[in-house]
C-alpha cells in the first residue's frame, strides 16, 4: 500500500525566529529559519522590533522554504501556523500570513500550539532518527520562554505536570551569563565555559518548590550577591574563575531540572523521557540524560538541534498529525499570546 503524499507548509513566528518549513508526511523537505540578530544589542528580545522583523522576513522565508523543498505552492495540502503562546505582535504576523495564503490557495488552515509542537518534534522522521518515544511519555520542554514537564498520553492528549513559577530555564542561563558580562544569548557560552570548569567549585542556592513546579529567580539573585561579594574582594574574580563559575551555575540548574524530572518519573512510573527546546542543546543535560539511561533505566529522546530551538518543522509535523485527524481551523481563528497545552 502506498501512503498518500501530504505536503504541509509550517509557519512559526511566536518569538524572535521567523521560520517556514515544508514537510512531505513526516519528512522535512526544508526548514528555513531567519534569526533576528537585532535583539543582541539589547540583551534580550524587544517585542516591537521582533514583529517588525517578522513582517520583513516572512515572505522571503516562505519563498525559500518552498524553493528548497522544490514544491510549488499549488501542491500544498494545508498550511499550519503557530497560534500561540508567544508575543502577540509576532504571532499576528504568522497568523495573518497563514490565513491569507490558505484563503488564496483554498486549502485547509491548521492552528498549532507552539508548546505541543516542541513535543511533537520527536515524531519528525529523520534519517538519523533515534526512534519515536512511546506513549505515555514525559516531555521536558526547556527554552528561553518555557520550562514544563508534560505527561504525553497521546499526540493531542497532554497534561502539564509542572512548570516554572517565574523565569524559564533559558532565561536563568542568559541572566546568569549577563551578570558575568557575557553577551546575549549567554546559554551556549555558559555551556562552553562549563565544559572546562569544576562544577563543585561554588555552591548556589536551590529553590524549595513543592511538587513538580520550578523556580529560577532565586538562583539569579544568589549569583548576583555571590558575584558582588567576590568582586569586592578581587575585582578580577569573574575573569579569573569564569570556567568554574559557569560550571557551578550549570550544575545547579541541571540539578534542579533532573530532580523534578526524576520525581515525575517516580510519580508516574514512566521511564520514556523526551526533551526539547533550545536548552536541550546543553552538553550537560545531554550527559545527564545519557547517565540516567544506565543508572535509572530511562529511555531518553533528544531531537536534532535544529528541531529543538524554535523552528517551523515542528509546526509542520504537528500540522500533519492534525491533518490526519481532520483538525482544521476556519478564517475566524485568532492568535493567542496565552495558550495552554490541551486547551
Ligand atoms: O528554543 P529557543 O531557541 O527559543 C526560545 O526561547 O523559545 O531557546 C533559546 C534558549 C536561550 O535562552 C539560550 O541561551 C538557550 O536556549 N540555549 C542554551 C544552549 N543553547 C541554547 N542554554 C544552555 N546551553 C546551551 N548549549
Ligand atoms: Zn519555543
Amino acid at each position: 500500500m502506498t501512503t498518500k503524499k501530504t505536503y504541509i507548509l509550517g509557519i512559526e513566528s511566536s518569538c524572535d525566529d521567523t521560520s517556514a518549513a515544508v514537510l512531505c508526511n513526516k519528512k522535512v523537505l526544508s526548514n528555513v529559519v531567519a534569526t533576528q540578530d537585532i535583539h543582541r544589542q539589547y540583551g534580550g528580545v524587544v517585542p516591537e522590533l521582533a514583529s517588525r522583523a517578522h513582517q520583513q522576513n516572512i515572505v522571503p522565508v516562505v519563498h525559500q522554504a518552498l524553493a528548497k523543498a522544490n514544491i510549488d505552492k499549488k501542491d500544498l495540502s494545508a498550511i499550519a501556523f503557530t497560534k500561540g503562546p508567544g508575543l502577540m505582535g509576532s504571532l499576528l504576523v504568522g497568523t495573518s500570513f497563514a490565513k491569507s495564503l490558505a484563503l488564496g490557495l483554498d486549502i485547509p488552515l491548521i492552528a498549532v500550539n507552539h508548546m505541543e509542537a516542541h513535543i511533537l518534534a520527536h515524531f519528525i522522521d529523520d534519517d538519523e532518527h533515534s526512534g519515536e518515544p512511546k506513549f505515555p511519555f514525559l516531555a521536558l520542554t526547556i527554552s528561553g520562554g518555557h520550562t514544563q514537564i508534560v505527561l504525553v498520553k497521546d499526540y493531542f492528549d497532554m497534561e502539564i505536570m509542572g512548570e516554572t513559577l517565574d523565569d524559564a530555564v533559558g532565561e536563568a542561563f542568559d541572566k546568569s551569563a549577563k551578570l558575568m558580562g557575557l553577551p546575549y544569548p549567554g546559554g551556549p557560552l555558559v555551556d562552553k565555559h562549563a565544559q572546562k570548569g569544576n562544577p563543585k567549585a561554588f555552591d548556589f542556592p536551590k529553590p524549595k518548590v513543592d511538587g513538580l513546579n520550578f523556580s529560577f529567580s532565586g538562583l539569579k539573585t544568589g549569583i548576583l550577591y555571590f558575584l558582588q561579594r567576590e568582586t569586592k574582594r578581587n575585582p578580577d574574580f569573574i575573569s579569573e574563575n569564569i570556567d568554574d563559575i559557569c560550571a557551578s551555575v550549570q550544575e545547579t540548574i541541571l540539578d534542579i531540572l533532573m530532580e523534578k524530572l526524576q520525581l515525575a518519573a517516580e510519580q508516574t512510573g514512566i521511564s520514556q523521557i523526551a526533551i526539547g527546546g533550545g536548552v536541550a542543546a546543553n552538553s550537560g543535560i545531554r550527559a545527564r540524560l545519557r547517565n540516567a539511561e544506565a543508572e535509572l533505566g530511562w529511555q531518553t529522546y533528544i531531537p536534532k538541534f535544529q528541531y529543538c530551538t524554535d523552528n517551523a518543522a515542528m509546526i509542520g509535523i504537528t500540522g500533519y498529525l492534525k491533518y490526519l485527524k481532520g483538525h482544521f481551523s476556519n478564517q475566524r481563528v485568532a492568535a493567542k499570546a496565552r495558550f495552554a497545552i490541551g486547551s
